[in-house]
């Protein structure tokens, strides 16, 4: 079946736009049988819906809708991560441009700082944020006092928290109060009141990488877009198994 919507968009101009290289290249993914359309293999000459259908390459998932857009902010401390805030606090869609439309992907506590994806990519969102995807975040936890090598442990192992036991965690210790700690829920407050539960509350919290994605330069309040590998990245590593899974 080739046009299962004759009005549709040839795969491979979409699968070029989306940065899969030349039309050419595109049509030879397809030839490949590598592309698939809802989850079925593709052939040459199918047309698509950009706006319902699912496109996928290597089994991972496609931004294939025109005029997606993704941001990476770092986020600063005191600001909020909602649309609008009652308390007229800041908001980070303050911080991005206002057209189009974006919302944040799940979101940091108005304390926390760091990495930030916003979109308007409402399906890749939803998959990033949702736990059966165990899309991984690491932080930075200054924290008060010095936590021992069993503590870190108690980290890693997962620790009881009112809302049930943690999954198991990366955690080390870069520095006598510092620690780097990768989660790949995502409850609220997590972190914090992770280190809490060990004896060790957060002095300042910051994300530094959200799956496969970080930034050692972006200022805290920049932001940027990602490119297309970066999205492409992204996208595997919110498809389940997929290659790029980068789930523990
Ligand atoms: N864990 C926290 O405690 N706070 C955040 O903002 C993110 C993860």
């Amino acid at each position: 079946m080739t046009d299962a919507h004759p009005d549709g968009e040839r795969l491979q101009k979409v699968l070029a736009r989306a940065g899969f290289g030349s039309r050419r290249l595109c049509e030879e993914l397809i030839a490949e049988e590598r592309v698939t359309v809802n989850g079925e293999i593709a052939v040459l000459g199918r047309r698509v819906d950009v706006e319902h259908d699912h496109v996928a390459v290597d089994g991972a998932e496609v931004g294939v809708r025109p005029g997606l857009v993704h941001y990476l902010l770092n986020k600063p401390a005191g600001v909020v991560t909602t649309a609008s805030d009652p308390q007229g606090r800041p908001t980070v869609v303050q911080l991005v441009p206002d057209e189009p439309r974006v919302f944040p992907v799940g979101r940091l506590d108005a304390d926390t700082e760091g990495l930030l994806l916003l979109t308007n990519d409402g399906d890749l969102a939803h998959r990033l944020t949702h736990p059966s995807f165990g899309v991984e975040k690491e932080y930075l936890a200054e924290v008060t006092g010095e936590p021992s090598r069993a503590t870190v442990r108690r980290l890693r192992e997962g620790v009881e928290l009112d809302d049930g036991r943690t999954a198991p965690a990366r955690a080390s210790l870069l520095a006598p109060s510092l620690l780097r700690i990768t989660i790949h829920e995502g409850r609220n407050r997590q972190v914090r009141r992770m280190c809490e539960a060990v004896g060790h509350p957060v002095v300042r919290l910051v994300r530094t990488r959200i799956g496969p994605l970080g930034d050692r330069t972006l200022a805290p309040g920049r932001w940027r877009a990602l490119t297309t590998d970066e999205v492409r990245a992204l996208e595997r590593a919110a498809t389940p198994s997929g290659p790029g899974d980068t789930g523990q």
